[in-house]
């Protein structure tokens, strides 16, 4: 059988930039290369795309752009006539066919919907949510408000723009502290690695974080403080999605920030959760029934916070951080499906689904 080209697409303009060179390099070195070649494009925090020919393990901390000799310009286009990508070699245009792509980028442009519409309009197949499902997921106040239709418990929120706080923020700040009650958690609604995030404690830390979060975005969600571990799922297809079983987050500082997830490195992970066995049923059901709330198809890692009263969705994200030791992997291994074999169930659902689509 002739193998099956990969689009691995890693980097991009994105404050997680730095995460998706990390993720990527461990995908990318875990693709069963019996049954794929895997073809690798960068994108610049600057927003250049690149193919890489270099080595992989050059991508974590942008090595690889100090490689001239193994680098050009290369592109998705939107004709769906292509079939791949059209790249720039020494002033030539040529065209390299490729058979499923695997977006392997975190937050905006790339987790939120922008690159997952231009492989639609390109027609590749590619791993994970679409457009639609992407851009919701991406934007924790329509995150909200859909899992609300669906009846999904969550912590009370309120969402407003920049031009509705800036006609009467008095008004915003007043009501927030009475539906809400502090502390507060203050969000820009698209942003991602708790980028922007804050726990107003009264008005003037809420004024303060609402204002870090619009330079993050023009819209902000604010919920309130809910107490419980933080649960999360990772879940697995199309129509038919699987659950592994649910692991567990216990942030080394007050929650879950920036510093936690990345810099300080110690907060624990726990697999299965440590919850009863009863919960943990209840949880891998609600995190079903919010992916599918949601249109996801490929993967998800669905996030609770759960206590002994309830189990609360936090957030969905579509692109979950993706190295071999991050939670979504770790709890299919956990579940008995190795990280090689989840690749390659990734890339399978991505082409099955163009399949039927077509
Ligand atoms: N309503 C809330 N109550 C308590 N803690 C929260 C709440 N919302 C977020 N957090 C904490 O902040 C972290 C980041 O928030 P989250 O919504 O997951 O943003 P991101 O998309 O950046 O991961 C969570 O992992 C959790 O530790
Ligand atoms: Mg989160």
């Amino acid at each position: 059988m002739d193998k099956l080209t990969v689009l691995a697409l890693f980097g991009g303009k994105s404050s997680e930039h730095d995460v998706s060179t990390v993720s990527a390099a461990s995908v990318i070195s875990n693709i069963p290369c019996d049954k794929y070649n895997v073809i690798m494009l960068g994108i610049t925090k600057d927003g250049r795309w690149l193919r890489y020919t270099g080595e992989t393990s050059r991508l974590p901390e942008d090595k690889w752009l100090e490689d001239e000799a193994d680098l050009h310009p290369a592109y998705l286009v939107p004709d769906s006539s292509v079939g791949g990508i059209v790249e720039i070699i020494d002033g030539k245009v040529v065209t390299t066919p490729v058979d499923v792509v695997f977006p392997i980028l975190h937050g905006k442009n790339g987790e939120d919907g922008t690159v997952q519409g231009l492989l639609q309009l390109a027609g590749l197949a590619f791993v994970g949510c679409d457009m639609i499902s992407s851009a919701d997921c991406m934007d924790k106040a329509v995150t909200n408000a859909l899992a609300d239709r669906a009846g999904i418990a969550q912590a009370k929120w309120l969402s407003f723009t920049e031009h509705e706080y800036r006609s009467n923020p008095q008004k915003i700040l007043d009501n927030a502290a009475e539906t809400l009650g502090y502390p507060i958690f203050v969000k820009p609604a698209n942003a991602g690695s708790s980028v922007g995030i804050s726990k107003a404690t009264d008005l003037q830390t809420l004024a303060d974080g609402i204002e870090v979060a619009f330079v993050n975005d023009n819209k902000v969600v604010l919920e309130e403080t809910v107490t419980g571990r933080e649960v999360e799922c990772a879940v697995l297809g199309n129509e038919e999605p699987i659950v592994a079983t649910p692991g567990e987050i216990a942030p080394c500082n007050d929650f879950y920030d920036f510093d936690a997830k990345y810099v300080a490195g110690t907060s624990g992970l726990f697999i299965p959760a440590r919850i009863s066995d009863e919960q943990l049923e209840a949880v891998k059901k609600q995190a079903i029934k919010a992916y599918k709330a949601l249109g996801c198809e490929g993967l998800s890692r669905v996030d609770f916070f759960v206590n002994d009263e309830q189990i609360l969705l936090n957030e969905i994200n579509t692109i979950p951080g993706f190295t071999s030791i991050s939670m979504y992997p770790k709890l299919f291994e956990h579940s008995g499906i190795a990280y090689p074999d989840l690749l390659d169930k990734l890339l399978t659902l991505a082409i099955q689904r163009k399949e039927q689509r077509q």
